[in-house]
């Protein structure tokens, strides 16, 4: 398959149908000079230009340098496709400290998310300065990706967290078939899709007029580690995975209703006289309807990240999603959940990031967040 196109309006890696393979990683600004941090974000862009088209990370390559340097490519893609590589930068509200100059800068829709009853967050795998979502099919490409920006930016940041993600846990084109979590359900059904314009100019991309003019054309990005207690969960009896959810788990569709792109009817009853969809169901508690039509694309994986050493696989979902602006859309939703979602007894929020993702790099005379400095 061809490259996605870095340069455009909107950075990749947003609505770009959803890639298998994720790895995440925040980073830490080092330096305190405005300068360099600009720097670094310039090289970043061309390395990232590159990148995604299937090239090497610098002009001389794994191999191709003086023998006594140090390579501008670390090799391990050599001879491996684009892959469907996305890179999409993003500015934690860190980044707008004071260090750099920027803390008139911060937009109103990067405020610190509240704290959600039943969270359990590590700071240490939680917050930045600056994110990089690199989505790919192939996780070598990925890793390969994230550990070259990395390299570039020895000396100005460093790795706080990241996170691998293998199997895409949404679908955001209409053309992608819906893939499953780890609890064995479809998810991404009723997600915001790339063919949906008129809920993505409304819902997705931030304006000039919400109040950040240099945010317009980008997104906001709220990333949350989500550990499952999938032995718990798998000695759940079918039914009551179920309802937890509202659809059932062989189609996806909502319960009451056959196909899994059917519309759910949340007041059918069945003859029992129960609701079809319980009142505590994931999907009701989430579904726009309940939060002013606020919506979210989400784009999150599964990971699993060996084991705890109690004997449970360290496994979950790491939810990702970009929206216009999280005090209406994401907050609001996870409040909620967080409140009344009977999956909580299953599932546990360890890491939660929040980043200001800027407009696409138009050319290759722009650079990711020129609009910002
Ligand atoms: C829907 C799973 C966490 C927001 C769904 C669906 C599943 C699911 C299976 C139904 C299919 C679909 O429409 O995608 C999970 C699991 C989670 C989780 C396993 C945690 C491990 C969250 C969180 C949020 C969220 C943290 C946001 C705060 C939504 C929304 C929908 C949805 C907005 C669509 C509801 C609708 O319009 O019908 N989720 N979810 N989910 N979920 Fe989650």
């Amino acid at each position: 398959s061809d490259p996605f196109p870095f340069y455009g309006q909107y950075q990749a890696g947003i609505v770009t149908p959803a890639q298998d393979r994720l790895h995440f990683v925040s980073f830490d600004v080092t330096t305190d000079e405005r300068a360099e941090l600009v720097e670094l974000l310039q090289d970043w862009t061309a390395a990232a230009a590159r990148l995604t088209q299937g090239r090497e990370a610098g002009s001389y390559g794994a191999v191709g340098g003086a023998p006594e340097a140090a390579p501008d490519d670390t090799g391990e893609a050599l001879g491996l496709p684009a892959s469907g590589l996305t890179l999409t930068v993003g500015f934690g509200g860190s980044l707008f400290d004071g260090r750099f100059g920027l803390a008139g800068r911060r937009p109103a829709a990067l405020a610190d998310l509240p704290k959600f009853p039943g969270e359990l967050l590590n700071p240490e795998i939680s917050g930045g300065d600056v994110c990089v979502q690199a989505c790919a099919h192939d996780p070598q490409v990925a890793v390969h990706a994230i550990r070259n920006l990395a390299r570039i930016g020895f000396g100005k940041v460093s790795v706080r967290w990241s996170q691998l993600g293998f199997g895409r846990t949404s679908s955001t084109s209409r053309a992608q078939a819906t893939p499953r979590n780890l609890m064995g359900f479809k998810d991404g059904t009723n997600n915001l899709k790339l063919e949906d314009s008129a809920l993505l100019r409304d819902h997705l991309w931030a304006a000039a007029q919400d109040g950040s003019p240099w945010m317009a054309g980008g997104s906001y990005l709220v990333t949350r580690k989500i550990r499952m207690t999938v032995e718990t969960w798998d000695r759940t009896s079918l039914a009551e995975q179920e309802q937890i959810f509202g659809r059932n788990k062989g189609e996806g569709a909502p319960l009451g209703k056959k196909a899994e792109f059917d519309t759910p009817d949340f007041t059918a009853k069945g003859p029992d006289g129960e609701l079809h969809i319980k009142s505590d169901a994931h999907v009701r508690l989430a579904h726009p309807s309940a939060h002013g039509e606020a919506r979210l694309l989400r784009r999150g994986y599964n990971f699993v990240d060996g084991s705890d050493g109690l004997g449970r696989l360290d496994a979950g979902l790491f939810f990702i999603a970009y929206q216009r602006d999280p005090r209406k859309q994401f907050v609001p939703v996870q409040m909620s959940l967080a409140k009344s979602d009977p999956l909580n007894e299953y599932i546990k929020h360890v890491s939660s990031g929040l980043f200001a993702c800027p407009p696409g790099v138009r050319d290759a005379s722009d650079y990711w967040g020129r609009t910002l400095f």
